[in-house]
Formats: structure tokens, sequence, C-alpha cells
């Protein structure tokens, strides 16, 4: 939802930050602008259109200066067009701004700065941030960084929703601020050279030391240093972190998309998620999570709270954690959960999934979590998000950062990352058999290998995808865990492909949808649970005899003259399962959106992290 980035250093901002917007681009791409403090004042070069268009402008040429602002959009408020881009300026175009987030009180705001004289000339929310700054600093009596800090400040606080905000201005051509809430922002620091984004991966090449704010805490930037400011503008002191991630796996490395590069990243992701946590020898720790046998004994509940993706995780996860746990379980969406007055209180524990960590709706349902006195966890892959920081706890998958809107190898180090959870809750309780968990463990730590065989299905895939790529609907079956397979498929399929496709439980087809089903239609069937293979072989010989044409995925052993196409893959217990049935999958939505000409890393409507409600 918008990529920001920022520079203030000794090179010339231009290409820095342009820079920083392609590998931003995934997060929006319906206009880009840039704005940098030049010798005669601001600059101001945006327009409708990617990264690309700005990046050949004449103007961008003719941009020297070393401080500088810019913004890749995802549209709320007001269409794709030149005048909505950012960077946006006051009426006397002192302060340049790119922001992401929703300001709700815009309208109120804009009303009162109309009323003072001001003129506005988008229709976005964010144009009333730099009059709203001009209009505060007017009211200043001395030209301080001060005066400019506690102005950026007295705007933000009538802000009302989400924001990331930079700031220049043309009277302090040495300085920078910004500010977040509840929109990310990182700062990563070098010794006389700063850089501002929405996420680490885009500056990782320039600094692995990062300072991460938090909600309304202010960063007033110069080249050499960073001063840290509370909401009352009080100095604070913040360390910087050191993050892993290394800067090459934020670049495709020789793979036509970042899709297909972190589809085979998936049996390192795995292995890194696993790390030194599960062995034979030892109990699963969780060194940051410290949960006591007499804490776990008094849970009622755990709600697996995420939306999109990270919810079918969660979904994926529900079973292992009641059967090993003997703790019930529910999964929500986020959107629902916040507003549906949940029962919360302190014997329900809350589990957050967000890849991002920067999921507006679920970030909102943790702090109602919180506040109604539920423990709360955070599962995400971003070390330093901003969900990291409101949860009680918070664990990592290890997946490195995941560049292209479908997300693959997160879900599956996910789904392994719930598995781990329910087996080191397990351990603890001490209620389940010992060779059971050990079963588990092995098959874990034997999950790399078999992703690695599951590949072996890519050129059948690509195959299957040039049959079926122009058709308009598809549907994917399953049942028990199978079924929350089928849900990520489809989701997959429709995300990037614009193919529409439904996922449903195998044996509710004929309670209605079996109706849709026509002569060519394609039927996409996920078999790995042994126990309900002849049921769901059942429902798919319905709607053969309706003339459907059938994929199956399967690890056991089919008939293949059975069906159009069968995909073997190998067998594991059914936990783990979906992190190797999703593969083909994965592979098959890639190969139709490649067939179909698309962007696969940047579908249309969407962008990598939803910030905004
Ligand atoms: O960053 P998050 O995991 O919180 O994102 C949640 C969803 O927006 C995300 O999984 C979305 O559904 C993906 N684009 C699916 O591929």
């Amino acid at each position: 939802m918008c990529g920001i980035v920022g520079y203030i250093g000794t090179k010339r901002a231009c290409p820095i930050l342009l820079a920083g917007l392609s590998r931003l681009e995934y997060r929006g791409y319906d206009s880009a602008g840039i704005s940098t403090i030049e010798k005669d004042g601001l600059s101001l070069v945006k327009d409708k259109g990617r990264v690309k268009v700005l990046e050949d402008k004449p103007e961008i040429n003719s941009l020297k200066g070393t401080i500088g602002i810019a913004h890749t959009r995802w549209a709320t408020h007001g269409k794709p067009s030149k005048e909505n881009s950012h960077p946006h300026q006051d009426n006397h175009k002192i302060f340049s701004v790119v922001h992401n987030g929703i300001i709700e009180n815009f309208q109120e705001l804009r009303s009162m700065l109309e009323k003072n004289g001001y003129n506005f000339l988008s229709q976005t929310d964010t144009e009333i941030i730099p009059n709203l700054i001009h209009y505060y600093y007017e009211k200043e009596h001395e030209n301080t960084v001060h005066a400019f800090l506690k102005a950026v400040r007295n705007c933000c606080l009538d802000l009302k929703g989400s924001f990331a905000i930079e700031v220049i201005s043309k009277l302090f051509p040495k300085n920078m601020i910004v500010v977040r809430k509840d929109s990310p922002l990182v700062i990563g620091t070098c010794e006389d050279e700063k850089y501002l984004s929405s996420d680490i991966p885009a500056i990782l090449s320039y600094t692995r030391d990062f300072y991460f704010l938090n909600d309304l805490e202010f960063a007033l930037l110069e080249n050499t240093c960073v001063k840290f400011y509370n909401v009352n503008l009080e100095e604070i002191d913040k360390p910087s972190s050191s993050i892993e991630w290394n800067a090459a796996a934020s670049e495709k490395n020789g793979y036509e998309d970042f899709m297909l590069k972190e589809i085979y990243e998936q049996p390192t992701a795995i292995r890194e998620t696993i790390g030194s946590k599960i062995s034979l020898d030892n109990k699963c720790d969780f060194e940051e999570l410290r949960f006591t046998k007499s804490y776990l004994e008094t849970i009622d509940k755990i709600y697996i709270v995420a939306c999109g993706t990270a919810m079918h995780a969660g979904l994926a996860g529900k079973n292992v954690i009641e059967k090993l746990c003997r703790i019930p379980v529910e999964v929500d969406i986020a959107s629902e959960f916040r507003y549906r007055n949940p029962i919360l209180n302190e014997k329900i524990l809350c589990i957050f999934i967000s890849q991002s960590g920067e999921t507006a709706d679920t970030i909102a349902a943790l702090k109602l979590a919180k506040r109604c006195g539920s423990k709360t966890i955070a599962l995400t892959n971003v070390i330093g998000s901003s969900i990291t920081r409101e949860a009680d706890y918070s664990m990592y998958t290890h997946a490195g950062p995941e560049i292209a809107v479908a997300s693959t190898k997160a879900y599956t180090s996910q789904v392994l990352l719930v598995n781990m959870l329910a087996v080191y809750f397990a351990e603890i309780l001490g209620n389940t058999d010992v060779s059971e968990i050990s079963n588990i463990k092995q098959e874990m730590l034997n999950l790399p290998k078999k992703i690695e065989e599951t590949f072996s299905c890519k050129d059948a895939i690509q195959e299957f995808a040039k049959k079926i790529y122009q058709e308009k609907d598809v549907f994917f079956l399953g049942r028990g865990i199978d079924e929350t397979v089928a849900k990520e498929g489809a989701l997959k399929l429709k995300e990037i492909s614009y193919i529409h496709s439904e996922s449903y439980p195998a044996g509710e087809l004929k309670h209605g949808p079996i109706s849709l089903i026509e002569n060519g239609i394609t039927v996409i069937s996920i078999l790995t649970d042994s126990a309900l293979m002849e049921k769901t072989i059942s429902n798919i010989q319905e709607v053969i005899s309706r003339g459907a044409k059938t994929l199956v995925i399967t690890s056991h052993a089919c008939d293949p003259s059975m069906f159009d196409e069968t995909i073997q893959i190998p067998d594991t217990i059914t936990y783990l399962s979906p992190i190797l049935s999703i593969i083909p999958l994965q592979l098959l939505a890639y190969y139709i959106s490649k067939e179909k000409g698309l962007d696969v890393d940047k579908p249309r409507n969407l962008a990598k992290s939803v910030t905004v409600e």
C-alpha cells in the first residue's frame, strides 16, 4: 500500500531514490514521484504510471540534491493521476511530503485549511499534510529546526488514521523529518548517510543497521546523525538493530520473476525456519516465548487471526494444535474478528500471523485482544515490523524477504512454524505420546528434501497451464487439511491470473455448488489425507460424470487413468502436507499467469502489504 523512500547523505539522492522505488514497486504501482532539495528550492517530478515513467522523464537528470523523498502509489483517495501522485507540497512550496496510509479526517482538516486560505490541487488525503505543516509553522515565532519539528508534530496530532510520513523543507536544506503511526517506515543508518524506506529489503544493499520507530515517534535526520523525539518532543534514545538478511535475497538472481524465485527458495526457507529449534534429541525450544505448563493449562481457547494467505496458514495449523495440545482453536479473518465482539479474556491465547507484520486489520485485531486481557503472539517474517512492537511475544519465520505480491514461501514457513509451536506447547504440556512428537519432528526435518522432490512436477504443471490458461472458472476441492490447501490454491490462481476460482470442501459440492459444474470445466483436487481419500475420489467422480476436466495432486497411489492429470507428490504426515501439496498449485498459478502474459509479481489492484483497512 504505497512505498516511500528517502535519502539524506553525500551522494546524488535521485538515483538512490529511484532504485529504492523500483524495489518497493510491489507495494503500489499506479503513480510515482520524487522531490529533492536543490539549490533553488524543492524539486518535484511525478506522474501517473510505474517508476519507469518517472525514470524516463528528462527533468530527472537535472536533480542534483543530496536529500530527497520519493513515493510509489497504490491509490486510495483519488484516481491515479499526476495531480494525485506524491510528493505533495504546500501552497507556498516550502514543504514536500510523501505519505503512506490513510488520513480518515482529511475532509474536516481540508475544510479548516480552506477557510484559512489554502487551496488544493488534488483529491488526496495527503495534500492536507504539507499545508497543515505550513499552517502550524506560520504560528511559530522562530525559523529553527525545532520550529519545523514542532509544526510537523502539531500536524500529526491533528491526523486521525494511519501514516508514515517523510517531510523535507527548502528552509532546512540539511534536514528531513519522519514519523509513523500504524504504517511502516524504517531508517537505515551509515556513517554519513541515512536511508528511509517502507521496508528493509529496499535499502539492504546500503546498510544492515536499522532504527525502528514506534507510533508517534519523530526522527530528525541529518546525514551524520539522527535524533529521536517522543510526541512531547522530548529527545529519546533508540538502539539500532542489525538485520541478518543479505542484499542478494532481495534481487531476482537470474529468475524471471520474484514469485518463481520465492517458490524455489522454499527448501531454504523451511530449513532456516526450523533452524536449531527442532532436533530429535532435544525439546523444541522457543526461548522468546518462555511459556509454562501452568499457564498453558489455563488456556480455554486459541484464536489464530490473520488475512489472506496468512489466514490459510492458520487454517492449516489448527488441527495440529488441537490434536497435540487438546486446546480448541478457532481461525478468524482479522477484518471480521475485530468487529464481531469476540469473547476475549486472560484465558484466551491469540496468535496473529502476518508475513509483513504490517497488515492493518491484523494489527488492529491484536490491539483489541490485548485490550481485553488475552496474551498475544505475533508470528511474522519481518524483524522490527509493527506487529512485533504490539504483541506480547513474537516468533519469526526465516523465509527471507518476500517481494512478489503472491505469497509462497511465507505460507509454507508459516504452516511449519504453527506446527513447531504446537510441538513446543505439547512438549511443555507433556500429554502427547513422545513417539508421535518424534515422528512430526523427523518429518519436519525431511521437508526440505521432499520439497525439492516436489519440484519435479514443474513440466507437467507447465503443460497443464497451457491447456487451461484461457478458462474463466476453476474449482478446487479437498477434504480436511486438503481443503485448506484448496483455499490457498484458489487464492493464488485468482490473484495473479485473474481467473475466477473457488474452493469447496469436496463433500459440500452436492449441497449446491455442483450445479456450476458443466462440460469442460476444470476441477483441481488435493488428495493427501489417506483417511479421506476414497470419499474425495467419489466426489471427483461426481464432477467427472458431469464433464469436468480434472487435475489431482496426491501423495498416494492413484490410478492415473481416472483423471486427466495426476501430480504425484511425496508423502508426509497430514499436518505438514500443505507444505508439499501447495507447491504444484503455486507453480500452476505462476505458469497460467505467464501464459496470459501478465505481470506475475505485481498483479492488478493488489499490493504486498495491506496497511489500510
Ligand atoms: O503480510 P500479511 O501476511 O499480513 O498479508 C496478508 C495478506 O494480505 C496476504 O497474505 C495476501 O493474501 C497475499 N497477497 C496472498 O498471496
